[in-house]
């Protein structure tokens, strides 16, 4: 089976992206896989790697990045009834890889997790890993995932959207209690997200969210313990399936769990299974599976959860391409429900070849 690996991509979650394809990349059979390695510049040029893995590591606290260098190509949707995605060498213009079976879009936020690269790969007919276009639009944005959950009886916080230009009325601060998570509409990897405990900070937190995504929800910090559990579409009909819970316990001096928290500094533990009475555990699972069908998922996602003391349980937010490093947690949760990484790997390319 012939796979493209695509990674890196437009969005802050760039080098989070690399270090998921190494993963997945170290993780396939070469007997049973050949691999494509195609990683996009943050400025959106397509490049055929070697897909090594040191490339593609965190090393002494340095994020690896994809740069045009030299053996650049360009991936172009090609002709359609060749089965085209076409990668051609840009040194001799010629080389067409067309007739890759599966892409695994392995990027993480803005330009990948959001439908782009679904709609191009659904317009030059190539199947591919995980959430289709609408899934994966709506599972991006933090509003739009809050109002479909809602509708589906899934709980969760109180919250205000700002579009471009807006700013906070009086009349919504006075609905939210302090401390706010100011954060961009369309992100991940907490990038853009502010704590504010003091309405004086709220500007600039607003402005740092925006300077990601002109769209800006200011959430009611919830009280409470983060819990995540992980979702595959069913082998068999497709009922999502959920995971052994995660509980993540941020150590030292985060506020919250934020990018050094998740990927530089080694300050987050985790427990899973997460240590939670059965029925909470179970209404946990039952909300994710429920929020990978409200969107229409397909494939994988993680579904992040709020519990507080009392055990009433929040949906934070939905990602339809979770983290895939080989730290993080959705390959762990399924690691311990019983499938291995490579088995995880093998199983989300069977689905999307189905
Ligand atoms: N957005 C990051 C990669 C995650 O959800 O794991
Ligand atoms: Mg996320």
């Amino acid at each position: 089976i012939r796979v493209a690996i695509v990674f890196g991509g437009r969005s802050p979650e760039h080098a989070i992206s690399c270090v998921s394809a190494g993963s997945i990349l170290g993780a396939l059979d070469p007997d049973e896989y050949e691999t494509v390695p195609v990683g996009i510049t943050r400025e959106g040029q397509w490049v055929l790697t070697d897909g090594s893995r040191e490339h593609l590591a965190i090393s002494g606290g340095e994020l690896p990045e994809i740069t045009a260098g030299s053996g650049a190509a360009v991936v172009l949707p090609g002709d359609p009834t060749a089965n085209g995605l076409m990668v051609v060498d840009a040194a001799d213009g010629t080389r067409a890889l067309g007739d890759v079976d599966v892409v695994f879009p392995v990027l993480h936020g803005a330009y990948g997790e959001d439908g782009t690269i679904q709609g191009l790969l659904e317009m030059a007919g190539i199947p591919y890993v995980g959430a289709n276009v609408f899934a994966s639009a709506a599972a991006m944005d933090k509003e739009f995932t809050k109002k479909l959950a809602v509708s589906e009886g899934i709980p969760t916080g109180p919250y205000v959207v700002l579009r471009a230009g807006q700013s906070l009325s009086a009349t919504d601060r006075e609905k939210l209690k302090l401390p706010v998570f100011v954060k961009p509409a369309r992100a991940g990897s907490s990038c853009g997200i502010t704590k504010v405990d003091d309405w004086a900070d709220l500007d600039e937190a607003v402005a740092t969210a925006r300077a990601i995504d002109p769209k800006v929800l200011i959430e009611e910090g919830i009280t409470g313990r983060e819990v995540e559990c992980g979702v595959l579409e069913g082998e068999y009909d497709g009922t999502p399936e959920a995971s052994l819970l995660a509980e993540i316990r941020v150590q030292g001096d985060h506020d919250f769990y934020d990018f050094e928290a998740k990927y530089l500094d080694g300050s987050s533990e985790y427990d899973i299974p997460a240590n939670l009475p059965p029925e909470v555990s179970r209404q946990v699972q039952e909300y994710a599976c429920r929020t990978f069908a409200a969107l229409d998922c397909a494939g994988l996602a993680r579904v992040d959860f709020f519990v507080t003391p009392e055990l009433d349980i929040y949906l934070n937010e939905i990602n339809t391409m979770p983290g895939f490093t080989s730290t993080s947690m959705f390959p762990r949760m399924w690691a311990a429900t019983g499938l291995e990484y490579p088995k995880l790997v093998s199983r989300l390319i069977r689905t999307a070849l189905r």
